[in-house]
C-alpha cells in the first residue's frame, strides 16, 4: 500500500533560517488516517442535503405497508430477510412471472420484481423501469442502478442503496421483451408497437393481481436501447387510455437510442476523443489520422455549422448513410485503438483501466467476462424470487429478441415529440463519460426534432447549469416546452449506477417532488 507524500517547497526566506535538512523541500506527510478522513468527509457531503423525496408522503419508519388483498399476490411475496447474501431486511417485495395476455393458453410470460415505496416514498406513484440491449435484463438496473440494494462492479458484497428510487415511490422492474432474462416464450416481436402491446398486456395482468396499484401516476423509465422502448410504450399507453388503470404522467430516457447511429456515435466521436485526450492517450500519428477521417467524412465542424440555437432548419446527415459511409466508421477505429493501449477500456465508462472489476452479473464493461457464480443464475437466488430454476440467466440474452429485426424508426422521427407534448414532464439524460452513445449526438437529435410547435431548443444549453444539491455544478440542464435535457459530468452510460445522486435528483424533478431541475 502506497502512502501519499505532498512535497511543499519552502519559501526562500523561510528556508534560509531553517536547518540544512529542511533547505530544499519539506515532506508533508499525509497519514492514512488523514486520507480516510478526507474521503469520509466527501462521502458525508454526498449524503448531506438529501432531499425529502415526497413532500406529501406521511413519514414513518420501515417500508410503506402496501397490502395486496388478492390471494394470488402471496405466491409472489419475497421476504426481505431471505435474499441471498443481503444481510439486512430489504422489506417486502413481490416477484415472479406473469403472462402478457389474459388468454388462458398464453405461453409468453415476463419476469418482474416489484418494490413498494420506502419510508420517504410516495404511495401515489409507480415507476416502471426497463433496461435496454435489446435483450438486457432489468434486474441489472435493480442490482446495480436504482434498486434498494446494490451489488455493483467491484463490490465484495451487497450494500444498501442510499439513492434507491424506492425512496421516491414504488418501482417495478420488468424483464422484457420476451426472450430477456427469466422471461418465457419464443420471441416474436418485429417492432416497438408490438413490444409496447406486450408490456401493456403484462401490466394488465399485473394490475389485476396487484389491484392496490391501480390509479397510480405512472412514470416509464429506462436507458440505452430503452430509448426505443420507453417512448413507444409511453405512446401506446397514451393512445390506449382505457387499457390500464394508471395515469401516464412522465418518462425518463438515459443514454438513449433516439436517432440515427451516425448521429449518436460517429459525428461526435473524434471531438469526444479530443475532449478526453489524456484518457484515450492515443499517439500523435493516430490522432492525425482521426482528424483526417473526421474531415473527409463530414464529422469535423458539424457542430459549429449545424448545431445552433435555434436551429437553422433540418440538420443534414454528414454523408449518405444513417450508420456510417464506407471508410467512415471512426467509432470502431477509436474503440480498437483504445483497447490496444487499455485492454480494460470500457465503452460504457471511459475512465476504467486494468484490471477489469469483478461483476456478479458477469458484464463488467465493454465485453462479458466469465465469472461465476452469476448472482441471478444461482439456484438459491432463483428460488427466493420465484424465478424458473431451469432457465440459465444472462444479463444480456444470446437469443435475438427481435428475430427479424426491429422495424421501428428511432422515436425522434415518430412518437417522441408527441409523448413529450402529452407528458407533464419528460427528461432525456446523458452521461458525459459514455462512449457507446455520445451526449453531443443526443444534442443533434434534439435540435433536429420538432415538438410543441418549434424545432429544437431556441436558446443555448449553458455550461455548469446542472447543480446537484451539496455537490455543485455537475454538467448541464436545459428546459424548453416540456422537455428537460441533462448532461451528467463524470457519469458513464448507466447514470443511476455511476452518478446515483444526480439520477435521484433528476427523477425527483421528473416526478414533481422538486420544482427546479
Ligand atoms: C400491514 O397492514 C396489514 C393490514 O392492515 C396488517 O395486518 C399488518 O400488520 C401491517 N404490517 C405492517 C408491517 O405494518
Ligand atoms: C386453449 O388450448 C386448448 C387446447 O389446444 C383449446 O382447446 C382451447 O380452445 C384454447 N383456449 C383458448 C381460449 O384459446
Ligand atoms: C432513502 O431512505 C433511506 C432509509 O430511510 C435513508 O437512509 C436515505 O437517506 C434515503 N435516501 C434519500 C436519497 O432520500
Ligand atoms: C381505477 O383505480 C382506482 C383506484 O384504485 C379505483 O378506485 C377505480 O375503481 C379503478 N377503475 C376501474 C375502471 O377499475
Ligand atoms: C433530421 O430529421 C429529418 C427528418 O425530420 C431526417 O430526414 C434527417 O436525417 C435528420 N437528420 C439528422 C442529422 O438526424
Ligand atoms: C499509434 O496508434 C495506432 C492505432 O492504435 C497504431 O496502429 C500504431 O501502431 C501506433 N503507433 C505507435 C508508434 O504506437
Ligand atoms: C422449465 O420448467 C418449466 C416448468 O416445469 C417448463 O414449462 C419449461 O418448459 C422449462 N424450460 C426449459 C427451458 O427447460
Ligand atoms: C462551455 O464549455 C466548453 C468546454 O467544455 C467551452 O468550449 C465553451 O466555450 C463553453 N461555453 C461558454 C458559453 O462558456
Amino acid at each position: 500500500m502506497f502512502k501519499r507524500f505532498v512535497f511543499v517547497a519552502l519559501p526562500l526566506l523561510a528556508a534560509l533560517s531553517t536547518l540544512w535538512s529542511d533547505l530544499v523541500v519539506e515532506a508533508k506527510f499525509l497519514t492514512q488516517k488523514e486520507l480516510h478522513a478526507k474521503q469520509a468527509e466527501a462521502a458525508a457531503r454526498l449524503k448531506a442535503n438529501l432531499p425529502r423525496a415526497a413532500p406529501h408522503s406521511n413519514s414513518g419508519t420501515g417500508v410503506k405497508n402496501i397490502t395486496f388483498t388478492d390471494p394470488r399476490a402471496s405466491a409472489f411475496y419475497v421476504d426481505g430477510t431471505t435474499i441471498p447474501d443481503v444481510d439486512w431486511d430489504v422489506g417486502p417485495s413481490w416477484s415472479g412471472l406473469l403472462p402478457i395476455s389474459s388468454d388462458p393458453n398464453e405461453t409468453r410470460k415476463l419476469f418482474f420484481w416489484f418494490f413498494p415505496p420506502g419510508p420517504q416514498g410516495s404511495l401515489d406513484d409507480l415507476i416502471f423501469w426497463t433496461n435496454g440491449g435489446p435483450g438486457c435484463s432489468s434486474l441489472e438496473g435493480l442490482l446495480q442502478e436504482n434498486g434498494p440494494f446494490s451489488w455493483s462492479w467491484g463490490q465484495a458484497h451487497p450494500t444498501q442503496n442510499e439513492f434507491s428510487w424506492t425512496n421516491l415511490s414504488s418501482i417495478l422492474f420488468v424483464e422484457q421483451p420476451v426472450g430477456t432474462g427469466f422471461s418465457q416464450g419464443t420471441p416474436d416481436v418485429m417492432n416497438e408497437d408490438q413490444v409496447a402491446a406486450e408490456v401493456v398486456g403484462f401490466l394488465q395482468q399485473f394490475l389485476d393481481v396487484f389491484k392496490e396499484l391501480q390509479g397510480k401516476k405512472l412514470y416509464v423509465t429506462g436507458e440505452s436501447y430503452a430509448g426505443m422502448y420507453v417512448p413507444y410504450i409511453t405512446n401506446y399507453i397514451f393512445e390506449h387510455p382505457t387499457a390500464l388503470n394508471l395515469s401516464m404522467t412522465g418518462f425518463w430516457v438515459s443514454d438513449p437510442v433516439l436517432g440515427w447511429d451516425v448521429v449518436q456515435t460517429q459525428i461526435p466521436a473524434v471531438d469526444f476523443v479530443h475532449k478526453y485526450e489524456g484518457v484515450f492517450s492515443f499517439n500523435q500519428t493516430f490522432m492525425a489520422h482521426l482528424d483526417s477521417v473526421a474531415a473527409r467524412c463530414g464529422y469535423a465542424g458539424y457542430f459549429e455549422k449545424h448545431v445552433t440555437y435555434p436551429p437553422k432548419g433540418l440538420l443534414p446527415l454528414p454523408g449518405k448513410s444513417t450508420e456510417a459511409d464506407p471508410g467512415c466508421d471512426v467509432w470502431d477505429e477509436i474503440f480498437n485503438a483504445a483497447l490496444a493501449v487499455n485492454p480494460a477500456f470500457d465503452i460504457y465508462r471511459i475512465f476504467d483501466t486494468w484490471p477489469i472489476l469483478w461483476d456478479v452479473l458477469g458484464f463488467p464493461g465493454s465485453f462479458p467476462q466469465v465469472q461465476t457464480p452469476i448472482y441471478f443464475d444461482r439456484e438459491d437466488v432463483k428460488k427466493v424470487i420465484h424465478a424458473p430454476v431451469n432457465v440459465t440467466w444472462e444479463e444480456c440474452s444470446d437469443i435475438n429478441v427481435f428475430p427479424r429485426g426491429d422495424h421501428s424508426l428511432p422515436p425522434a422521427f415518430t412518437v417522441l415529440p408527441s409523448v413529450i407534448e402529452k407528458s407533464e414532464r419528460a427528461v432525456i439524460v446523458h452521461g458525459l463519460a459514455d462512449f457507446i452513445l455520445i451526449a453531443e449526438g443526443t444534442r443533434i437529435v434534439i435540435q433536429n426534432m420538432t415538438w410543441n410547435g418549434q424545432q429544437g431548443f431556441q436558446t443555448p444549453i449553458q455550461n455548469d447549469s446542472f447543480i446537484v444539491d451539496g455537490m455543485g455544478a455537475l454538467g448541464t440542464t436545459h428546459t424548453e416546452r416540456g422537455l428537460t435535457f441533462f448532461e451528467v459530468a463524470l457519469s458513464g452510460h448507466m447514470i443511476p449506477q455511476f452518478s446515483p445522486k444526480a439520477a435521484f435528483q433528476i427523477m425527483s424533478f421528473l416526478m414533481g417532488f422538486r420544482q427546479s431541475p
